[in-house]
């Protein structure tokens, strides 16, 4: 079976086009970044992360690519960064991996960023939420984040949730196509 980080991949790529204006709230290691540049050539990334370190890393997976803009900022700064619509764009919330750092996501910032993405999203766009409901703090954010989920009416969005039926605390996904 895929990784939850591959089913987001393939949950998203039908949205990211060519000319693509995509979104990567939490940049870490560069992955989901190196991503959209690969698919939207013609369109931009923005990538986001509060670490510098992060930064640096994905400063050196993404050398090749024009198509990006790295910003060490907290996301719910994203309105001073991004003045057009979204196509797609995910949060990976929790930790740095591989990194000796403590610093993860926060449930009540992390709900207003991802509030504030759906708002910059095009109709038609696919937000993605990675969850990691394994830790404490991780556990609090995925249940902001479902509660806010559930409050979207029909008409506004299409809500899918990706999760290991035999496994509660692993790692799960919303897919929030908005309407
Ligand atoms: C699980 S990692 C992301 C993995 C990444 N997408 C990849 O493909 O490697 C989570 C990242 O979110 C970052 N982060 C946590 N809170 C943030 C915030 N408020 N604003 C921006 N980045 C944040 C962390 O620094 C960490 O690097």
């Amino acid at each position: 079976m895929k990784k939850i980080t591959e089913m987001a991949h393939i949950v998203l790529a039908p949205y990211v086009h060519a000319e693509a204006i995509c979104a990567d709230f939490t940049a870490g290691n560069g992955n989901d970044t190196l991503f959209f540049c690969e698919r939207a050539q013609k369109g931009f990334v923005y990538a986001f992360d509060i670490q510098k370190e992060a930064i640096k890393q994905c400063e050196a997976l993404l050398k090749d690519y024009r198509n990006v803009k790295l910003i060490t900022d907290n996301h719910i700064h994203m309105e001073n960064y991004i003045h057009e619509q979204l196509d797609a764009a995910v949060f990976n919330f929790g930790y740095l991996p591989n990194s000796a750092s403590t610093l993860v996501s926060e449930p009540q910032t992390s709900l207003i960023a991802v509030q504030r993405a759906f708002a910059l999203c095009k109709r038609h766009a696919m937000l993605v939420l990675v969850c990691y409901p394994g830790h404490e703090i991780g556990e609090q954010e995925a249940q902001c984040i479902g509660e806010w989920c559930h409050t979207l009416k029909s008409n506004e969005a299409r809500i899918m949730k990706i999760a290991m039926v035999n496994k509660p605390h692993a790692p799960f996904l919303y897919a929030i196509e908005k309407l």
